[in-house]
């Protein structure tokens, strides 16, 4: 079995769009990006990529009747509403789609209590990967793959998430600092998503954790040094008190910012996927990508 035709839904977000350009310079896909009716957006705008609307609320019969004909669908939009995850699921199944790729992605693993504890964001990665898993066992012909790749590294730079401000020359540091964490590029992401879908039977029904690297951080704030000739000024975070005040003032209110403080210390001390029964770098033909490397494209803008 061989997967042809692939369905992104979120082809216009910050991961969509680089996973866009990786299904499309792949070759081996014919990709199709899904829009909500009312978007602006242009994903693909000027490429062979088709485009078909999905109703703006997501409702089942309309997703159903869009992804009829698809092999594969992406969820690669935020989990503003669970519910929408959990119906394109359920769409997908319906219209016949053989493979769901969950909008995981993951910081940090839905299956770690603490996430889920922590953070609704996790509790909702974590019912639409038992979603899948449900519609999987009644329905042989629908499988899923979920990929968790840690910190979006690039990405993570340029929003804040991993506290290494590249204009002031500060960093973070967590407690003593000696915890290494895996971290991936957006084309990392993208390269572990083309390679799963080019391996249709081993990574069937799993979650497989990739990354560009797994680095502790100041091995990441040294790269950073070398890389601008610079030393930073580097401040110790207490993880423990930082992570009590930042569910405090979530549990208060909430709001963005605080949910990605702790994304952000979840992504550095609970993310070693080299220790994952599900470690899928040899499976996929991955390889480490050269730190110094990334961190100089970052510097020089070129991860955005
Ligand atoms: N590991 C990490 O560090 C990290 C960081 C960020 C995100 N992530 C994960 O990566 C995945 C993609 O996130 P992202 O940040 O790339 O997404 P994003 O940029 O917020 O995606 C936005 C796109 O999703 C579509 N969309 C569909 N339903 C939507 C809704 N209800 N609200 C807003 N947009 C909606 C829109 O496309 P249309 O307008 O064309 O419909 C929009 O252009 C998620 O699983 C997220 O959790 C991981």
């Amino acid at each position: 079995m061989a997967f042809n035709k692939v369905c992104l839904v979120g082809g216009n977000g910050n991961l969509g769009t680089i996973l866009l350009n990786g299904l499309v310079a792949a070759g081996d896909f014919t990709v199709t990006v899904a829009k909500r009716a009312s978007s602006k957006s242009t994903p693909g705008a000027g490429s062979s990529v088709e485009q078909i609307t999905i109703p703006d609320d997501m409702n089942l019969a309309g997703l159903t009747d869009a992804l009829r004909g698809q092999d594969v669908v992406i969820a690669s939009f935020p989990l503003v509403d669970v519910n929408q995850h959990l119906r394109l699921v359920e769409a997908a199944a319906l219209a016949g789609v053989k493979r769901f790729i969950p909008a995981d992605f993951g910081s940090c693993d839905a299956a770690s209590p603490n996430a889920r504890r922590l953070l609704k964001l996790y509790r909702d990665k974590d019912l639409v990967r038992h979603k899948c898993e449900e519609i999987a066992a009644a329905n042989p012909a629908f499988s899923w793959t979920a990929l968790v790749c840690g910190h979006f590294f690039d990405f993570g730079f340029h929003d804040g998430l991993l506290h290494f401000d590249l204009e002031n020359k500060t960093a973070d540091i967590l407690d003593d600092g000696s915890v290494r964490a895996s971290a991936s590029t957006l084309r990392r992401v993208a390269e572990g998503t083309v390679a799963a879908l080019r391996r249709p039977e081993p990574t069937r029904n799993r979650t497989l954790y990739i990354q560009s690297f797994c680095r502790s951080q100041p091995e990441v704030l040294a790269a950073l040094e070398r890389v601008t000739g610079v030393t930073w000024t580097r401040r110790t975070i207490d993880s423990k008190a930082f992570l009590e005040e930042a569910s405090r003032k979530l549990a208060a209110k909430y709001d963005k910012h605080t949910m990605e403080e702790i994304v952000f210390v979840l992504g550095a001390l609970e993310a070693d996927w080299t220790k994952e029964e599900g470690f899928a770098m040899e499976l996929l033909g991955l390889e480490d990508e050269d730190l110094d490397q990334v961190v100089a494209e970052v510097v020089a803008g070129l991860g955005k």
